[in-house]
């Protein structure tokens, strides 16, 4: 088999990057490891930036997420018994963010990529990659048994963090960046109205909680917990008990509680490898780079890199400008450490860490108190949260 474009995983990087590239004419094949179903049963992130919006239009599969995701212009921040909204839309010329769920955000590219007749083979093991410097790049792969070889131009690695992608580049040339934070964040899905129409991100002394949504009747809500903690030991009244005790009372006395859809517990993380690239072998989205969920950066991260790697490709294919390639990685980079910096530091203002002494939790304090009281430091935080600009490919 051959392909010009070897797309490893299926999730939102290399459905959405198969997707711009198959309308451009583009030949890609996708092989993932698990089965489409299991794909979409992942709960996952839920706000887009514009920058992704706009990318999912040009991908034409923004019919659903233009009829049903919900266009937010401002979000709330509660702390110290205050209720601070950031107008996203005021404080950034008219910038506003998408809720929409990326599990509906996968369907829909599942969906059109089936409809474009572009393949992809899931549930596949044993994914190898080869000759991704010198030679002929080729991706070896089982299948219901049988060993397949698939020749191409380029690889893209959209497998995710614990993928097979970062793990093919030889590690002394690869530099870590990573922390692990020591805490995780409890996620709960229900079939509730939302308790306000905007997020609501809480710090409180017992941990940071967050109120979010998936449409009118869906919610999403996360707590704090400590990285020893167990979804079994949280039943549906435990959490929305606790979840009360960390929002502002008027929030919580409007809270409706039901019965959880999905209830699971991830750990929280920052990591970047330098450089995404190696040879003729790319990295998208987790792959390269993991954020804490404070900022809802992943997804859109993941969407900055698809842009960025298919404008490249398409003045490759369309005008021979393979010098463009080596740029990959840098402009990628320069991007996700701006999103790195803003997650870790919405993390690091708005939970709660053990043993932190009495002047750093004073810093912290005053360090929200500042940034919502001033207008520049509202700016600052609205334009991270619409998303910084994607930088252009000429
Ligand atoms: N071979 C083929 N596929 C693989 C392999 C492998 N060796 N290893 C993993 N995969 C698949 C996974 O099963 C998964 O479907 O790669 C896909 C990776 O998808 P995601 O983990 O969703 O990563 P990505 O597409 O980069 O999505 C961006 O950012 O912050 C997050 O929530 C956000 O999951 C989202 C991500
Ligand atoms: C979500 O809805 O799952 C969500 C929203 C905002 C975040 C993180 C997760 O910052």
């Amino acid at each position: 088999m051959k392909t010009q474009v070897a797309i490893i995983g299926a999730g939102p990087s290399g459905l959405l990057l198969g997707q711009l590239l198959q309308k451009a004419g583009i030949n890609n094949i996708i092989i993932e490891r698990q089965s489409p179903n299991y794909v979409l049963s992942r709960i996952r992130a839920g706000v887009l930036e514009q920058g992704m919006v706009d990318l999912l239009r040009e991908a034409g599969v923004s019919e659903r997420m233009d009829r049903e995701g919900l266009v937010h212009d401002g979000f709330k921040l509660a702390f110290d018994g205050r209720v601070e909204r950031i107008d996203l839309s005021g404080l950034t010329g008219g910038k506003t963010v998408m809720v929409y769920g990326q599990t509906e955000v996968t369907r829909d590219l599942m969906e059109a990529r089936t409809a474009s007749g572009a393949i992809t083979h899931y549930e596949v093991s044993d994914v190898s990659l080869h000759d991704l410097k010198d030679g002929l790049p080729h991706v070896t792969y089982r299948k219901d048994g049988q060993e397949h070889r698939l020749d191409c131009d380029y690889i893209a690695g959209c497998d995710g963090f614990h993928g097979v992608s970062r793990q093919s580049i030889p590690v002394e040339t690869l530099q870590v960046f990573e922390r692990v934070y020591p805490f995780g964040w409890l996620g709960v899905l229900a079939d509730t109205p939302p308790v306000a129409e905007e997020l609501i991100y809480a710090s409180h002394p017992r941990g940071f909680a967050l109120c979010s949504m998936r449409s009118p009747t869906r919610t999403r809500y996360y707590v704090q917990v400590g990285l020893d903690e167990q979804v079994q030991d949280w039943p549906d009244e435990r959490f929305w008990s606790e979840l009360k005790s960390r929002l502002p009372a008027d929030t919580a006395a409007n809270l409706v509680a039901g019965p959880s859809i999905e209830k699971s517990i991830a750990p929280l993380r920052s990591f970047v490898i330098e450089p995404m690239q190696y040879g003729h072998l790319f990295l998208l989205g987790d792959a390269a780079h993991i954020v804490p969920p404070t900022g809802a950066k992943g997804l859109n991260l993941a969407a900055s890199d698809v842009s960025t790697l298919y404008r490249i490709l398409l003045k490759v294919y369309r005008e021979g400008r393979t010098e463009l390639l080596e740029r990959y990685s840098a402009i990628c980079l320069r991007r996700v450490w701006k999103a790195e910096r803003f997650s870790w530091w919405l993390t690091s203002l708005l939970h709660t860490f053990p043993d932190t002494d009495a002047f750093t939790a004073r810093m912290r304090q005053t360090e929200l108190d500042y940034f919502v009281s001033s207008e520049a430091g509202r700016t600052s935080i609205a334009e991270n949260y619409v998303g910084l600009p994607y930088e252009p490919i000429d």
